[in-house]
């Protein structure tokens, strides 16, 4: 295989986009991208966007050759990856591997959502429909409710009394509030108090507002090439060394909602690739859609024991200046969600951190970033590893 580094990187603001379409968001967010990494547009060779909720948010359909369109990319193959929240990992995976292979030598890896136009209870519909057709979504679950029988299961197994294991998910809320605070790119841009937490409203037992990440639009947008081209369009060489991607069926075929096993498949085949361990990453962007789902990411992903994840937030390991920051971007929680751009938001955020340049959130000499994003009913899982270095 070849190497494959990454040259250019875009990302708008997450938020509410009341005029600008997905595909206009990834426009913005692609020729940032496209202009940093020094090429044109007709030097690209393929693109792959990951979208999740395109076609129903917007009534669009074809979405990637209209993306190509888009920003001028000439007759390049165009492809949309679905895999609800990991779309945009899955993207940035199969342009590596388009590249790795010899396939192509520049390709485009791109997300884009705009959810904000379906109002609340019709996007919850929307992204229950990731559920089991027949054996699940017809029972109403929504995400918030997943979520919520994770961090049940979570307390149960690893007897943490809830109100013990709330208390752990508000400083979850908290550090990636205080990070998105530091993050102009942001949706939330504000610190919030464990009072504020505590009084927010009541989503799903025991998730309240301030456990969930929020509805977002926004685009992200990353070039990548041969570590040989790269070296002359950029000194600022990060490389990706590892990916990996798996799947699960629905819930009824999971046994532990608190371990989801396509995470720990996925992880395992990028630090294999990669030859790394989890004593190697210095930082991680990882999927916190839910505040419960970042404390059993940090397991899956190998940072602390299996029921240990609560207990290193008390001792501060995943502060900014902890053994893994973790989320130094604001995560899911503060930063957004704009479900088919997030994956290509955390390889945004792990890229300026491996170069040195997120100012206020910046991960003293990080070298090795790891990004972890979870789709569907805990379904599809996606992780890559970046490393500065030729
Ligand atoms: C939590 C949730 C139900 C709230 O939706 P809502 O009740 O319609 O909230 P609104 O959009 O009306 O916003 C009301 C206020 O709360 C704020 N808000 C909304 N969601 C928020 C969140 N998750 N965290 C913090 N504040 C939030 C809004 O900014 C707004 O503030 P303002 O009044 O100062 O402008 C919604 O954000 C949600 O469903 N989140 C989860 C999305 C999801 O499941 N994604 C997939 C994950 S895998």
């Amino acid at each position: 295989m070849r190497e494959v580094a990454v040259v250019g990187v875009g990302m708008t603001k997450f938020g509410r986009s009341e005029f600008k379409s997905q595909l206009e968001l990834f426009g913005e967010a692609t020729m940032d991208a496209i202009n940093e990494s020094q090429l044109k547009p007709k030097d690209i060779q393929a693109l792959f966007v990951g979208n999740a909720n395109g076609d129903i948010n917007e009534g669009i359909t074809v979405l990637a050759s209209h993306a190509a369109a888009e920003v001028g990319l000439n007759h390049v193959p165009a492809i949309k990856l679905e895999g609800a929240c990991s779309s945009g990992t899955v993207a940035i995976v199969n342009a590596f591997m388009w590249i790795a292979a010899g396939y192509a030598d520049i390709v485009l890896a791109a997300g884009c959502e705009r959810n904000t136009v379906t109002p609340t209870p019709d996007a919850t519909r929307l992204m229950n429909s990731g559920n089991h057709h027949r054996y699940e979504a017809g029972t109403g679950i929504t995400f918030p409710g997943l979520f919520a029988m994770m961090a049940h299961m979570y307390a149960h197994k690893y007897n943490i009394p809830l109100p013990q294991l709330k208390e752990y998910m508000c400083m979850v809320s908290m550090k990636n509030h205080k990070n998105g605070a530091k993050n102009p790119k942001a949706q939330f841009q504000k610190e919030i108090t464990r009072e504020q937490y505590m009084s927010s409203a009541m989503i799903a037992t025991p998730l309240q507002m301030f456990d969930c990440c929020p509805i977002s639009d926004g685009a992200a947008a990353m070039v990548l090439t041969t570590t040989e081209i790269a070296k002359k369009l950029t000194d600022k060489p990060v490389k990706i060394v590892g990916v990996g991607q798996a799947s699960s069926g629905g819930l009824s075929t999971q046994k532990d909602y608190s371990r989801p096993i396509a995470r720990e498949i996925s992880v395992q085949k990028a630090y294999k690739m990669a030859g790394l361990t989890p004593k190697d990453i210095d930082v991680v962007e990882l999927h916190d859609c839910f505040t419960i789902a970042e404390i059993v990411a940090t397991e899956g992903l190998g940072f602390f024991d299996f029921g240990k994840g609560a207990y290193a937030l008390e001792k501060g390991e995943t502060q900014m200046t902890g053994r893994i920051p973790v989320n130094p971007s604001g995560g899911l929680k503060s930063k957004g969600h704009p479900v088919g751009a997030t994956g290509v938001a955390q390889g945004y955020e792990i890229v300026n951190q491996i170069r040195g340049i997120c100012g206020a959130r910046q991960v003293d000499g990080a070298k090795i970033g790891l990004t972890d994003t979870l789709g569907g009913p805990f379904a599809s899982v996606a992780n890559i590893i970046y490393q500065r270095g030729w």
